[in-house]
């Protein structure tokens, strides 16, 4: 479906005079961000100026629901808002994304949010502008529950905010039911672009300077499986490498149960696919991926990511949930088991939250709250242990960094993130932003580490 927007011109026109600002929140993942992207692009062809969190008249949030605390947050941010309207401030606020495609959380609002303008779920963006324009102009709202999420909109504009790295969504939706996880749900089923509107979107960031492309989807490597004729995930990465300008092409998440071979000859072979693979292990004990509905066993896990880690240089990153519901004591040190055998270079951890919804939802859970935090802070301590040991083996050797800028924290060096995903600091001037050089590691610092450019 081609986004079309009709209300563009109108929008502009009232926006000529009353030079209204948007603001964009976002919460969630990497989809969500590059939706707010969409949102961005839209607000600025509507003629909305960039403002900021304490002076803007549009505030969109674009929320997450794949754990609880994120209700909190938004409501908090709602009550906040309210007050700028109740004194008359010209001020509209709208709510989109995977929250309101449950039904409790469109009901309080209802109930309890009625100041809110704009409310719309996932995949919704062809009609945002029209909900706008009628929410601004003609101050008609209406809180209304739309379900098109499996819409797949193509050509709707993206006001990227990095020069240099872009993210480009490849498959939107996911058909994998884990059984802890609302994403499905809120997200319909998996739809894939065509590649031929892929390869146009990242020829075209090649040519406005852009270097380092992330390929987008719940479930990458499922990317193709809704097509009629045969064309897969590592044959789309194939075609992007052949795009010249684009030196960095990094894709998240895959999921272990599709990381095929013919994925691994690709990654190999290329030149361009980031040395850095994002593999999510979730638990590494053999029941608890099966009530996870992962279809993957503990020792199937290993074998893919010691495979994966023969690759030179390759690094790993993870997504680990502990306390599942039930999760014994011994089951946990399967999933510590995993992480010494693989070492992943970055685990992003979690606390199971429950999803109204899921199937995980029904489970009986007699774990208490606070041997779900040890559990963390013992996961947590284990990678700190095993990071060091896996930088140090990166001193002395030279990697591809993609240089960003200045450093924040220390001014007078350049930083950048190299094909590993690792951040560098070395020393630099303004003449290398935006260039791919090749970094000489000096030392490991645990979360950086710092080199020289070396010719
Ligand atoms: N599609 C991606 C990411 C989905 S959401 C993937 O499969 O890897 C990002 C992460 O949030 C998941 O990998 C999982 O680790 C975590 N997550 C999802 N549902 C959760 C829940 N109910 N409780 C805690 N963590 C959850
Ligand atoms: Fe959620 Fe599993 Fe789909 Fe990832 S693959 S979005 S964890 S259901
Ligand atoms: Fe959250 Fe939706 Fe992403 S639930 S993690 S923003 S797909």
């Amino acid at each position: 479906m081609k986004f079309v927007n009709s209300y563009k011109e109108k929008m502009k026109k009232y926006n000529e005079e009353h030079k209204l600002k948007y603001y964009i929140d976002t919460m969630g993942c990497q989809m969500n961000e590059n939706d707010s992207l969409k949102y961005a692009g839209i607000f600025e062809s509507m003629g909305f100026e960039k403002g900021e969190e304490d002076n803007s008249n549009v505030y969109l949030f674009n929320t997450c629901c794949v754990r609880e605390n994120a209700e909190n947050t938004l409501f908090g941010r709602l009550g906040m808002l309210k007050n700028r309207k109740l004194n008359n401030e010209e001020v509209y606020i709208a709510i989109v994304g995977c929250m309101t495609q449950q039904e409790h959380i469109l009901e309080k609002i209802k109930k309890s949010y009625r100041f809110v303008d704009v409310v719309l779920g996932t995949s919704c963006m062809s009609i945002f502008p029209e909900k706008l324009y009628y929410a601004i102009v003609d101050n008609k709202k209406k809180i209304e529950y739309i379900d098109v999420s499996n819409a797949l909109e193509e050509e709707v504009p993206i006001a990227y905010n990095d020069k240099y790295k872009a993210s480009v969504s490849i498959i939107y939706g996911c058909n994998n039911f884990c059984s802890y996880c609302i994403v499905p749900y809120v997200r319909g089923r998996e739809r894939s672009r065509k590649p031929e509107d892929i390869i146009a979107d990242v020829k075209k960031l090649a040519d406005e300077g852009y270097k380092e492309i992330m390929l987008l989807g719940q479930n990458v490597n499922s990317y193709g499986n809704d097509f009629k004729e045969k064309y897969t995930f590592p044959m789309l990465l194939e075609e992007l490498e052949k795009i010249d300008g684009i030196e960095i092409i990094r894709f998240m998440s895959p999921h272990p149960k599709d990381f095929k071979d013919d994925l691994i000859e690709v990654i190999k072979k290329s030149k361009k696919i980031a040395r850095q693979i994002h593999l999510p292990l979730q638990s590494g004990n053999t029941e608890i991926l099966k009530k996870m509905n992962r279809k993957y066993t503990k020792e199937q896990f290993i074998e893919l990511a010691l495979k994966l880690k023969e690759i030179p240089d390759v690094s790993l990153s993870t997504d680990i949930i502990v306390g599942f519901p039930n999760e014994t004591e011994e089951q946990f040190l399967d999933t510590l088991d995993v992480v010494r055998k693989v070492e992943f270079d970055q685990i992003y951890m979690f606390i199971y939250s429950k999803r109204t919804g899921t199937v995980a939802a029904k489970l009986d859970d007699e774990i208490t709250y606070e041997e779900k935090v040890d559990r963390l802070e013992r996961l947590k301590k284990l990678y700190e242990e095993t990071l060091p040991k896996l930088n140090e083996k990166m001193v002395g050797k030279v990697y591809k960094v993609l240089v960003e800028g200045k450093s924040k924290t220390n001014n007078d060096l350049y930083t950048g993130r190299s094909s590993q995903n690792k951040v560098v600091i070395f020393e630099a001037d303004e003449s290398f932003v935006g260039k791919v050089v090749n970094v000489k590691i000096d030392s490991q610092h645990l979360w950086y580490l710092k080199g020289t450019i070396i010719k």
